[in-house]
């Protein structure tokens, strides 16, 4: 297996994963909301400033941290000139906290499944990393991550707790602190530990380790092997504690590095000649878009991004192809029948479409789309959430459209948020059963119901 091939396989893994719930404290208007996710497709809506981007940038805040810690961004906040301006009424006193929980049932079974069948073909998963997911798994399979930031003076600080829900047993890392509590009360701290100890840090050290072509058995063993380093000789149950962390790295790492946002889209930037220059994210304003394509496609237009482009022209004849200058840039050209379009002459909706379907194209854990209907045909709206459901990435959509909304499989795939003076509310629909019969007889649409306030929960 190659490196992409073992971040693919790994994505797969992870993405088995239910994703049970997001609790954000303090970012911004999300004084402190709790979603949960029956469904992997949310629709998110709610009037102007009623926190629907924040709550996108407070997801996509779990990578820029992950970023920060691999030094490629000085400062998280600097978008918006500093944290105080995106803590909760500007109080720097506060953390922003940030917890996913997730059910490791079924990343078990796949884990499980992958190791009985790549015994005798490919060694990526090994018999001591499924002993080790069966028993942190059999003693509980929800786990809880959860991300502390926060402003010291200018500094921005990061701690991370890991709980594991049914046995009570929680661990606090910060960059050389460990404390271990345990359901009984008893607590061990384990203080300036030689190593970074976060759980991002040991996350961005695997991916190095990948990169240079170690099987995945083998990172999980050296993550294992750096955390019995700092636990061995000091805690009972070492071990356990090591291989819990050791999971919750891959788990939590992958997930969060599998975060791909589309905000606003920069057609200026796309419209202009790009450098080809290899990018491992696709950029939130898509400006990179067409180098990634040219990547991820190896020189061709991805099928999926083909399929979406024929709906969107309602034509079979669609193509596309890229050429590289000499001075190093990349350049594409749509072609419809015998109509070739630069970049300049071609349509807000297709570039919208390439970068949804581009950013499926890159296997993501957790897909946020902000504003989805701009520039988007009814039909086609349609179609890329049908393609957004198949992905199997947990999924959060902010519209203010009617389509998303009367196209939703079911209600509960609807996130309500409303902008108190105590904070954002985010709430999914209580009685939906009752809620639908209602509508039925007052022969309303889900959206004439939600959007235009004819009906309230
Ligand atoms: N530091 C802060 N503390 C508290 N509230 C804040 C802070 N910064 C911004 N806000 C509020 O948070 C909300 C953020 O709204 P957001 O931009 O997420 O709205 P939206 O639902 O995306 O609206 P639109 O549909 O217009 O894009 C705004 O109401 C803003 O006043
Ligand atoms: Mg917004």
């Amino acid at each position: 297996m190659n490196p992409d091939e073992r971040f693919w396989l790994l994505r797969d893994i992870v993405k088995q994963a239910r994703i049970k719930s997001l609790h954000i404290k303090n970012f911004k208007s999300l004084h402190d909301i709790k979603i949960d996710f029956p469904t992997n497709l949310t629709l998110a809506i709610g009037p102007n400033g009623s926190g629907k981007t924040a709550l996108v940038e407070a997801i996509y805040l779990l990578k820029e941290i992950l970023y920060y810690i691999r030094g490629r961004n000085p400062n998280p906040f600097g978008k918006w000139w500093g944290y105080k301006n995106v803590v909760w009424r500007g109080d720097i006193e506060k953390p922003i906290i940030i917890s996913l929980t997730i059910d490791l049932r079924n990343l078990f079974s796949r884990v499980k499944a992958l190791e009985e069948y790549v015994r005798n073909h490919v060694y990526e998963i090994s018999s001591f990393m499924v002993d080790m997911l069966d028993e942190i798994v059999s003693k509980s399979p929800i786990i809880e991550y959860k991300v502390e930031v926060f402003d010291k003076g200018g500094y921005i600080f990061i701690n991370e707790k890991i709980s594991h829900i049914d046995t009570g047993l929680e661990i606090t890392l910060t960059r050389n602190n460990v404390v271990i509590r345990y359901s009984n009360g008893s607590q061990i701290e384990l203080t300036n530990v030689y190593t970074p100890c976060l759980l991002l840090d040991k996350y961005d050290e695997a991916t190095r380790f990948l990169n240079t072509g170690i099987s995945i058995d083998n990172v999980f063993e050296n993550i294992y092997d750096l955390f019995e380093d700092i636990l061995e000789e000091r805690v009972k149950d070492y071990s356990f504690i090591s291989s819990l962390l050791a999971w919750a790295t891959l788990v939590f790492g992958t997930l969060i590095d599998g975060i791909v946002g589309i905000r606003e889209i920069d057609l200026r930037s796309i419209r202009s000649p790009q450098t080809l220059i290899w990018y491992e994210y696709l950029d939130h304003n898509a400006s990179n878009l067409i180098p990634i394509l040219y990547r991820i496609g190896k020189g061709r237009l991805p099928d999926n991004v083909l399929r979406a482009l024929k709906v969107l022209f309602e034509n079979e004849h669609i193509g596309g192809f890229f050429s590289l200058t000499p001075e190093g840039t990349v350049f594409f050209k749509l072609v419809i029948d015998d109509l070739e379009l630069p970049p300049p002459s071609i349509p807000n909706g297709v570039w919208k479409v390439m970068a949804i379907e581009t950013a499926l194209a890159l296997n993501p854990t957790i897909l946020l789309i902000d504003e989805f209907e701009n520039s988007l045909h009814a039909r086609i709206q349609e179609y890329l959430l049908d393609e957004i459901r198949e992905n199997g990435a947990v999924s959060i959509i902010t519209t203010h459209s009617p389509i998303p909304i009367d196209y939703a499989h079911d209600l509960n795939e609807i996130l309500i948020l409303e902008n108190t003076g105590y904070g954002t509310r985010a709430y999914r629909l209580k009685n939906i059963e009752e809620y639908k019969k209602k509508l039925e007889k007052l022969g309303l649409t889900p959206s004439e119901a939600l959007l235009y306030g004819f009906i309230k929960d």
